[in-house]
């Protein structure tokens, strides 16, 4: 063991003093060390006369060595080039090969941006299953069996078990909060719906919405229109003008539907308001009492604010998309057109 710690310290200090100065060298040193009888070679063939218990101690020096000795000849090989040193093989200056970056797709964009406005005044995310059942898409929201509301609303039943549902609106997450979380809450609920619409430039089968709820003691209509005021003034500039118009909905009284004032022509009239002027971003009302019960929640105590929006919708008025089916064909052409915010 000790002689060949030796010899391989003999070797290292010739092999760390040695630098060829041309390719012919070179040629002598890897015939010397590296080639079928050199002393690498050699060396390694010493092992079978290292005692078993200093096996792993030889093996590890020799390796080493064999790496010094290899390593000297890599360093010098560009002399087998002419003599020349060649440089790097990559020539770093070169302008790198442009990889496409892709950008965010248009609706989740502006579902972030829809989100961050409510975050800012205090709402948290809430999320749910897309597979829903009855009682949290339709029954819990003050829609029992046999009420024509669910009529509203095409619905994808899923074959394996009767009571489930692809769900058809966000506001089942609404049904999921109040159940779980202990009051007060104010979330936001963004996500994928279903509804079984014959696909065209303005229906599709599948959509998605951002739900809000707000359930605290003394919530009044009037904090949900300054909400909303406020939403449309950080989503829309604060020249946009908004109107409530009465509406139904089974889980909120009284209920409405909100418009904006056409962002394209100003309210003058063109074909995204229908020249109206005006055009409709959502739906929303104060938690019905039945719906508060469900959860346990005393309506004389409690009071809440629901809406619910269609990102699609809001997508369109904002990059005026006019056909929905473009947001899920996947076109590279279309997609890019949007700046990632
Ligand atoms: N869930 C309703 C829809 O899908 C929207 C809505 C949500 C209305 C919350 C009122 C309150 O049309």
């Amino acid at each position: 063991m000790q002689s060949l710690q030796e010899q391989i310290k003999i070797h290292e200090q010739e092999i760390n003093a040695f630098t060829p100065a041309d390719a012919g060298e070179l040629e002598t040193y890897r015939i010397k060390y590296l080639g079928t009888k050199g002393i690498v070679k050699a060396i390694f063939g010493e092992m079978k006369h290292v005692p078993a218990e200093q096996k792993k101690e030889a093996g590890q020096l020799l390796n080493a060595f064999k790496q010094l000795a290899e390593s000297k000849y890599e360093d010098h090989k560009h002399l087998q080039d002419g003599g020349k040193k060649t440089g790097p093989a990559i020539d770093i200056s070169l302008p790198a090969t442009q990889l496409p970056l892709g950008t965010r797709h248009p609706i989740r964009m502006v579902e972030n941006e829809i989100v961050s406005i409510f975050e800012k005044i205090g709402f948290s995310v809430a999320t749910g299953p897309e597979i829903e059942d009855d009682w949290h898409n339709f029954t819990s929201l003050n829609m029992p069996e046999n009420h024509t509301a669910r009529d509203m609303q095409d619905t994808f039943y899923v074959s394996q078990n009767p009571d489930w549902v692809l769900r058809t609106h966000t506001s089942s997450v609404q049904a999921r909060i109040l159940e779980s979380q202990p009051l007060p809450v104010r979330v936001i609920c963004p996500g994928r719906v279903y509804r079984n619409e014959t696909i065209s430039a303005r229906a599709h089968c599948f959509f998605h919405q951002c739900e809000g709820l707000y359930v605290d003691k003394d919530v009044s209509f009037a904090d949900l229109k300054q909400t909303l005021y406020y939403f449309v003034t950080e989503m829309f500039g604060a020249d946009t003008k908004v109107r409530f118009r009465p509406s139904y909905f089974p889980f909120t009284e009284p209920s409405a539907e909100m418009d904006i004032s056409c962002t394209v022509c100003g309210g003058k009239g063109c074909s995204l308001c229908k020249h109206t002027g005006w055009v409709e971003i959502l739906g929303c009302g104060m938690v019905h009492p039945n719906m508060l019960r469900n959860f346990g929640i005393d309506p004389e105590v409690y009071t809440g604010f629901a809406f619910g929006m269609g990102v699609e919708r809001i997508t369109q008025i904002k990059y005026q998309v006019n056909d929905l089916r473009l947001y899920s064909q996947n076109d590279v052409r279309f997609l890019k057109q949007f700046q990632s915010i």
